[in-house]
């Protein structure tokens, strides 16, 4: 793939429509959109655009098709598949200034708001109207609701809620082309053709860019309890998850972290709000929620009344709210104590609920057989590992050489149970090389010939997905 460099005759093009305070060459601005969180790659773009409107956004893709210049569209950059990296260069499309709630529909529970928005400004403004917009990654404070639209992403109330698309009604997007049109309907029910929402929710940027979401909101639930269950081995910790579900509870949340991504997140985040026994080797962290304590009192007595079953230590019952912060604060930031601890690699393996006990103990089989160590943690309850291979003392060339062919491994297994290699991270720039585990030849084609017919000229997201 080649695309054309930007000119200056392009940079008064973009002046012209977006004036000169948006169109950006700085080298600050440069290196903010040259890498994301994944890993360590530094992609610079040649220009940062920041548009204000759909129309905007319409003439720099016409102009940019038009001339083959290579799109990257940008939400906060807190991706861990690298969907925002520039890699060919060309103009990155910083959506930050389109940052705007439309419109909170409180008659039919739903939200119309510009992908610039930060999730957690979307929750609280729906929270004031009773409102409750579930999905909830662990970014939420710093992320953008464009971005988690385009990765489809989940967090810890997937389980209950589901994930973005589940929640995404409607699109406003601007096709390469430059022609702008709606997805679908604000229907909660749409049997109407092809459904254009769900093709573009996930498509990480590489179809269209989004400009307009619209959102279902359910009901704001009152009442939540959180507990947090030490488990002595973490194999047990695994299959209780299962147990919890088949007793006939669907719990908000069901986390699950190995002993190091807990004592990793209390170290960076300097805690003393747990004391973990030397002999604990997993917790999970469960959360009921609804509008009647009474019941969820109920329901966490169930719920401990099927973990009963394994060997567990004193269980937490979170009595505060702050308590209930703290140990979400701790669950959200195990990631990036991860990465700050040691150079790693990040994967998202899901497999069906019941397999997730094997799953853990395959990655560390493999684990042991390559000489790495993982930290494992994740939205359990979807049967979603987050195994982050940290490369610690490992010699470089081990890293480089062996670490794709151990991921194969995992992935082979994960593909073999009928799982598959994201969840909720995307593929982006990092997991191409895996795609041909989980998808034949057949299936690569008809994504290809997708994205041809919204793409011809490939100028969107180029290097992502294939
Ligand atoms: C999480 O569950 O914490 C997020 O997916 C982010 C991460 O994995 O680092
Ligand atoms: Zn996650």
């Amino acid at each position: 793939m080649s695309f054309k460099k930007i000119e200056t005759q392009d940079l008064a093009f973009f002046h012209k429509i977006l004036a000169e305070n948006r169109v950006l060459v700085d080298q600050e601005n440069i290196d903010r959109c040259a890498s994301d969180e994944t890993e360590d790659f530094v992609f610079p773009p040649e220009v940062v655009l920041q548009p204000e409107t759909t129309d905007e956004i319409s003439q720099v893709l016409a102009y940019c098709n038009t001339h083959h210049i290579a799109v990257t569209p940008r939400g906060a950059g807190t991706g861990l598949s690298g969907g925002a990296l520039p890699v060919f260069g060309g103009v990155c499309l910083d959506m930050r200034r389109m940052n705007h709630i439309l419109d909170i529909d409180t008659d039919n529970f739903q939200v119309t708001t510009e992908p610039g928005v930060i999730t957690e400004a979307l929750q609280n403004a729906v929270i004031e109207k009773g409102l409750f917009y579930p999905v909830d990654p662990s970014s939420r404070g710093s992320c953008f609701i464009g971005g988690n639209v385009a990765e489809n992403s989940g967090g810890p109330r997937a389980v209950k809620y589901g994930v973005v698309k589940d929640s995404v009604l409607n699109l406003e997007v601007v096709l390469p082309d430059g022609s702008v049109i709606w997805t679908g309907a604000n229907t909660l029910k749409n049997a109407t053709g092809y459904n254009l929402t769900q093709l573009l929710t996930g498509s990480e940027g590489t179809l269209a860019v989004i400009t307009r979401i619209v959102l279902k909101l359910v009901p704001y639930p009152k009442e939540n309890l959180l507990i947090l269950v030490p488990f002595y081995s973490a194999s047990d910790a695994c299959a209780a998850v299962n147990r919890i579900f088949l007793a006939g509870f669907t719990p908000s949340a069901l986390e699950f972290m190995e002993r190091d991504a807990l004592t990793c997140a209390m170290n960076y985040y300097q805690s003393n709000t747990i004391a973990i026994p030397d002999d604990i080797q997993a917790h999970l962290l469960i959360e009921v929620d609804g509008n009647n304590k009474e019941v969820l009192f109920g329901e966490i007595e169930g719920i401990s009344e099927v973990l009963s079953a394994f060997r567990t230590g004193e269980v937490l019952f979170a009595e505060s709210h702050e308590q209930k912060q703290e140990l979400w604060k701790l669950r959200r930031i195990v990631g990036e104590a991860v990465k700050n601890g040691s150079i790693y690699k990040e994967e998202d393996t899901v497999v069906p609920r019941s397999r997730l006990p094997e799953l853990l103990q395959t990655v560390k089989a493999v684990g042991n057989k390559y000489g790495f160590k993982s930290v494992c943690y994740g939205h359990a309850g979807d049967g979603n590992l987050h195994v982050n291979i940290v490369k610690g003392d490992l010699d470089d060339k081990t890293w480089e050489e062996e670490l794709p062919t151990a991921i194969r491994e995992i992935f082979h297994y994960v593909h073999s149970v009928k799982g598959t290699i994201s969840g909720e991270h995307g593929i982006g720039y990092v997991q191409r090389p895996y795609m041909d585990i989980v998808f034949n030849d057949i299936q690569l084609g008809l994504m290809r010939e997708i994205k041809k017919v919204f793409d011809p000229n490939g100028i969107l997201n180029p290097g992502k997905v294939f």
